[in-house]
C-alpha cells in the first residue's frame, strides 16, 4: 500500500505504478464497506472540489458530487458553455484560479486531440491536483470502476480473459478513451485482453504497444481480432461498447457511414452464450438498448452493469480522499 499520494493528479492511470492503483482499490474497498455500515468517513470536511464539464454526463457528475458530500465536502457543477472559457478563459487561466478556490479540479473534455491536452495544461498551472472525469484518450475513474468490480465479480484477474470489444451505436461518434484505458489496465493486471473491433476502429497505436508492453510485464496477453463472435468465445469478462473511427473517418457523418456497414455488431443472447458460463458483462453506460446491446443481455444474468456504475462512487472517493487531504 502506498500512502504518499497527497496532491497528485489522476489523467492516465498508466502514470500511477501498479501498487498505487491496488492502493486505490484497497481504499474504495473499504469506503465501500464504510457506507454499507453507516460509518462516517469525512476525511474532506471543508474541502472543495470543481467540476469542470465540457461534455455531457449522468454517472461521473452525480457520483463525483455524492462522493465529496459523504467525505465531508462540496463539489461545484461547472459547464463550458456557463463560463468565460468561450470568452477567453485560458486553460492556465482555469488551473491558476479553480486551483486557489478549490482543493481539486475535476475536468471531462472528450474532444478528440484537445481533451487531454487541455487538462493537462490546467494541471500544470494548477496548485491543486487535477482528475480527468473523461478526456478522449483515457478514462481513468470509469476504470478503477471497472478493476473494482471486475476483482469482487472474479478474484484475482490474472490469467482471466477480458474481451474489449467494439460494439455498433448510432448515436454518435463516441470517445475511444474507455477502450484504450481498459487494455492498457487489464494488460497491466495480468490479464489476456482481446482487443476486438472492425478495421476501421484502430485504437491510437502508441497505447496499443503499450498494452503489449503492459502484457509482456505482467504475464498477460493482448491478442488483436476482428472477428466479433470469436472475441465472446471462452470469455470471462466481455466488454462490448461503441467508439468512433477516429483515426480514418474525417467527419462526423463519414464515421456514421462506416459505422452503418457493422449494424449486426449487437451483444445479444446467442454471442453471449459463447462465452465462459459464468462469464460477467460490462458497460459503461449509457448503452444504446436494441443497438449496441440486447435488452435481455444487460437486463440478464451476465450483466453486472449496476454494480459497476456504484463502483463509480468508492473508487472516486478513494482517489479524492488520498489525493486531496
Ligand atoms: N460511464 C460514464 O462516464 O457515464 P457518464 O457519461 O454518464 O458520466
Amino acid at each position: 500500500m502506498q500512502t504518499g499520494l497527497r496532491g497528485r493528479d489522476l489523467i492516465s492511470l498508466q502514470e500511477w505504478t501498479t501498487e498505487e492503483v491496488e492502493t486505490i482499490l484497497e481504499v474504495a474497498a473499504r469506503l465501500k464497506m464504510d457506507r454499507a455500515l453507516g460509518r462516517p468517513h469525512k476525511f474532506l470536511e471543508d474541502r472543495v472540489l470543481a467540476m469542470l464539464f465540457f461534455f455531457s454526463s449522468t454517472r461521473t457528475r452525480t457520483s463525483f458530487e455524492a462522493g465529496m458530500a459523504q467525505l465531508g465536502g462540496h463539489a461545484q457543477f461547472i459547464e463550458s458553455r456557463t463560463t468565460q472559457i468561450a470568452h477567453g478563459d485560458t486553460a492556465r487561466e482555469i488551473g491558476e484560479i479553480l486551483g486557489r478556490y478549490n482543493d481539486g479540479i475535476a475536468i471531462r473534455n472528450v474532444d478528440w486531440g484537445v481533451g487531454n491536452r487541455y487538462m493537462r495544461e490546467v494541471a500544470e498551472a494548477s496548485r491543486v491536483p487535477v482528475l480527468n472525469m473523461q478526456c478522449d484518450l483515457f478514462h481513468p475513474h470509469q476504470i478503477l470502476a471497472d478493476l473494482l468490480t471486475m476483482q469482487e465479480k472474479k478474484g484475482d484477474l490474472r490469467g482471466r480473459t477480458l474481451t474489449v470489444s467494439w460494439a455498433y451505436a448510432a448515436s454518435y461518434q463516441k470517445p475511444m478513451s474507455v477502450p484504450i484505458d481498459l487494455a492498457l489496465a487489464g494488460t497491466r493486471f495480468g490479464m489476456n485482453v482481446r482487443l476486438v473491433h472492425p478495421p476501421e476502429y484502430k485504437l491510437v497505436p502508441d497505447y496499443v504497444d503499450l498494452a503489449a508492453e503492459n502484457a509482456r510485464r505482467s504475464g498477460g496477453s493482448l491478442e488483436l481480432m476482428d472477428d466479433f463472435d470469436a472475441g465472446f468465445k471462452g470469455s470471462d469478462i466481455v466488454y462490448a461498447k461503441s467508439w468512433g473511427p477516429l483515426l480514418v473517418a474525417k467527419n462526423d457523418e463519414e464515421g456514421a457511414a462506416i459505422g452503418a456497414t457493422y449494424i449486426d455488431w449487437i451483444t445479444d443472447e446467442r454471442r453471449m452464450a459463447l462465452a465462459a458460463e459464468d462469464s460477467i458483462f460490462m458497460h459503461p453506460l449509457p448503452a444504446e438498448r436494441g443497438v449496441e446491446v440486447a435488452d435481455a443481455v444487460i437486463d440478464g444474468p451476465h450483466s453486472v452493469v449496476y454494480d459497476e456504475a456504484e463502483n463509480r462512487l468508492h473508487v472516486q472517493k478513494a482517489v479524492m480522499a488520498l489525493t486531496m487531504r
